[in-house]
């Protein structure tokens, strides 16, 4: 159809996008079988990524990230994943990056993953017109001490490029609050703060983090729709979503994109982005993305507008890349 085509076409914004999360699954299976890693128990025949449910889904993140060893296998996969952004419509992006996995969280070999990071996402924007930005995260399943670490090397390589630092991994494991000191950490060091909260837990988290860890954005947020509260309060203090739809759907936390609350948070003031998570993983991308919400909450362009505009204005690179892109 004519108009669902229109909305495929949009320029796209994304804030949530998991680096290694976002690897095809041929790009990592070439990169096993160059370096003679058996990686064929997390792949389905389909070649596709294999998991049952969200915990194993992590183990599988990290067996597919144990074959990205050097710097140079994150330039390439640096160019892997901007030509899927590109191909999608993406024209600015910000991407989660883990000391954890790029160095083991050892500042000066974080420095030369970042570099090749880097040098590979300016000539990306040079030839494919998008515009990459870096958030480091740190794991929370990994424990407070590892994370400090990532805080780190986040504060050794904080500036331009490097412009945030937030939490993903498992929610059920430890509090927001045992994280303050590295996220204190990171706000002295200029970096703007996001945490992946109420994706699998209840209100309490996103509160948590507002809280405890002073983020201006939240990773999901979506079961905030329970506690009304909640959402009031994230609506009224201008705190962010990064509301990953298509993820949420896949992995059963809602259990289908109509019962999604995407819609309801927003009539009720919040201020929603979408983005698409680990896209392989979830056999999502930005384009299915706006297309099945057009599709099942009839947006228009003009919904998609504030959306965008909406991450442009959360997002934590500097005054002179946001206004370019807005
Ligand atoms: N790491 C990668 N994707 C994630 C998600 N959706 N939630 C938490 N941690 C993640
Ligand atoms: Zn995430």
């Amino acid at each position: 159809e004519e108009r669902l085509e229109q909305i495929a076409a949009l320029p796209k914004t994304e804030l949530h996008l998991h680096f290694e999360g976002a690897a095809p699954p041929g790009f990592i299976r070439g990169l096993a079988k160059e370096k003679h890693v058996d990686l064929s128990g997390i792949f389905n025949r389909d070649g596709s990524y294999a998991y049952r449910d969200f915990v194993h889904f992590l183990s599988v993140y990290e067996a597919a990230t144990s074959v990205l060893k050097t710097p140079d296998d994150y330039a390439r996969l640096t160019t892997a994943v901007l030509e899927e952004c590109a191909k999608n419509g993406v024209i600015y992006a910000e991407t989660f990056l883990s000391p954890d996995f790029c160095g083991g969280g050892d500042v000066p070999a974080w420095r030369e993953y970042l570099h090749a990071i880097r040098e590979a996402a300016d000539a990306a924007e040079r030839d494919m017109g998008i515009t990459l930005r870096g958030v480091v995260t740190c794991i929370r399943h990994f424990g407070p001490d590892k994370a400090k670490r990532a805080a780190l090397c986040a504060a050794e390589t904080a500036g331009d490029w490097l412009c945030g630092f937030g939490m993903a991994g498992d929610e059920n494991r430890g509090e927001q609050k045992d994280f303050a000191y590295s996220f204190d950490m990171a706000r002295e060091a200029g970096l703007g703060l996001t945490s992946h909260a109420c994706e699998w837990r209840g209100a309490s988290e996103a509160r948590n983090a507002i809280r405890d860890l002073g983020v201006s954005r939240i990773g999901h947020g979506v079961r905030a729709i329970a506690d009304p509260a909640t959402v009031e309060m994230i609506a009224e203090e201008g705190i962010t979503l990064e509301v990953c739809p298509g993820s949420n759907v896949f992995l059963g936390v809602f259990p289908s994109l109509k019962d999604h609350p995407i819609e309801r948070l927003r009539k009720a003031g919040v201020k929603v982005t979408v983005s698409t998570d680990d896209p392989p993983f979830f056999h999502t991308t930005m384009r299915k993305e706006y297309t099945d919400l057009a599709k099942t909450f009839g947006w228009d362009e003009a919904d998609f507008l504030e959306i965008n505009r909406n991450a442009m204005h959360a997002a934590f690179c500097d005054d002179a890349t946001r206004d370019a892109i807005l």
